[in-house]
């Protein structure tokens, strides 16, 4: 008898489309060129092209309504806003929640009052005192910052906060987007890097950034002239209670990518982004970061059950293994219980018809491959979701040295294409 992954292999063959030339629409790189979206690096975004070229075949226009459940950077919600396409974001990461919302208000901005206030910040902030103000007490910060640097930091976000509201938010993502270039660290891989270098001061890198952020709205506003601009939200919210919000019409539509099962922590990655501007202290730091999907190795189990029998199937096997961390098997269970929530979610408040799009990365831990793309599509199909294909867009995990471990089998990167069928009355 087939085991519940191979059952799954078998079952999702006839439906894998390679498409590789994908494989860098599917990762940050994509979006280095495009104006806007590159001025903050997100590492963990798709690019606007792969959204662009999604709203094609899904056949989307303005009468549409497109949700991204894990918006991130707000690539799916600012590329829809250029097509005319309403939508909706909800990330829990209050560092993403505000890029995303800032990224999809910069077309209504008044051009000639950025440049006046750019001004006026440049020659305020020399003049700035601070008056107490300090980063939150979380440990990173004494080693990723200069003394120096912790406070001419402050002392530019005091600035900002004086300026008129409406291009406030603007400046603020500007001075988020070169924390990491004045900093001692680099993000790399699953962690924030300590590095030995020089550091720029502020208004050196900056004034780069706000070059090119000046560019590239003199571009997009010759582009767009006179353009109407469709409805856009923002909900610095949890995906896992998406019925809980109100969205001005069913989705029709959603392009999404979830957390990778990987271990990758976004409160660790960004820990200095989400000092400057978004929390109290370390507590609330970790509250945040015990909030996201658990896709973590600090994910807690709470008393979840196996929701697919892949996943039963999988921790199964692994409790025979000496794992290098003990805590994988949690994070698979927590991972694959809140998705299973999304899942649910999502039939709740999706238009029926609605077209699903999910970009995944299955992932290897001790030699055993997780089919995350396939777990996901058999979990969607009992909730009225029906698999159209699983589009592969890359194989990781292929070096030689891999290969010669584990054997040739390949760890897909895939985008899962979904219809919504029928609303679930389960749960
Ligand atoms: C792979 S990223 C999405 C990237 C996005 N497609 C883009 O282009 O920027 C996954 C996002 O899920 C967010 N996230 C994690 N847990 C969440 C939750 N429970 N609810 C909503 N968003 C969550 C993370 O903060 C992260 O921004």
């Amino acid at each position: 008898m087939l085991t519940s992954c191979a059952a799954l292999e078998q079952k999702y063959s006839a439906l894998l489309e390679e498409r590789l030339g994908w494989r860098s629409l599917v990762s940050y790189v994509g979006n280095r060129n495009e104006p806007v979206l590159r001025w903050f690096r997100y590492k963990e975004s798709f690019s606007a092209e792969l959204v662009r070229r999604l709203i094609v075949e899904f056949n989307l226009n303005e009468k549409d309504f497109i949700l991204d459940p894990f918006s991130g950077l707000g690539t799916t919600l600012y590329t829809a806003q250029g097509e005319g396409i309403p939508s909706a974001g909800v990330d829990l990461l209050p560092l993403s929640a505000f890029v995303a919302d800032t990224l999809t208000k910069v077309r209504t901005l008044d051009l000639d009052e950025v440049s006046r206030n750019y001004r006026i910040l440049i020659e305020n902030v020399v003049k700035e005192k601070l008056n107490g103000e300090k980063f939150p007490d979380v440990p990173i910060i004494s080693r990723a910052f200069t003394e120096d640097k912790i406070k001419e930091l402050l002392l530019w976000r005091q600035a900002i906060s004086k300026l008129p509201s409406e291009v406030q938010d603007f400046f603020m993502l500007l001075l988020l987007s070169v924390v990491e270039s004045v900093s001692l660290t680099s993000k790399d891989g699953q962690f924030l890097r300590l590095i030995q270098r020089e550091t720029p001061d502020i208004k050196t890198v900056f004034s780069k950034k706000y070059s090119q952020a000046y560019n590239d709205l003199l571009s997009i506003k010759t582009f767009q002239h006179g353009a109407i601009l469709p409805d856009t939200h923002v909900f610095p919210r949890d995906a896992r209670k998406l019925s809980e919000l109100s969205f001005p019409k069913a989705p029709t539509a959603v392009i999404t990518s979830p957390p990778y099962l990987n271990r990758y922590d976004y409160s660790r990655s960004y820990v200095l982004e989400l000092c400057l501007n978004f929390i109290k202290d370390a507590e609330h730091l970790k509250e945040i970061r015990h909030s996201l999907l658990r896709s973590h190795i600090e994910s807690k189990r709470n008393g979840d059950k196996p929701p697919h029998e892949a996943v039963a199937e999988i921790l199964d096997l692994l409790s025979t293994k000496s794992m290098n961390n003990p805590k994988i098997p949690d994070m698979i269970l927590g991972y694959f219980a809140d998705m299973n929530e999304v899942i649910i979610q999502l039939s709740r408040v999706l238009m029926e018809n609605a077209k699903v799009a999910v970009v995944v990365g299955n992932v290897r831990f001790e030699g055993i491959i997780i089919p995350v793309d396939m777990i996901l599509s058999d979990m969607a199909e009992r909730f009225g979701f029906h698999t159209e294909k699983i589009v592969i867009t890359r194989y990781k995990g292929n070096s030689s040295q891999q290969m010669g471990k584990y054997g040739r089998e390949k760890v897909r990167e895939s985008v899962l294409i979904w219809s919504f069928q029928k609303k679930s009355n389960k749960k």
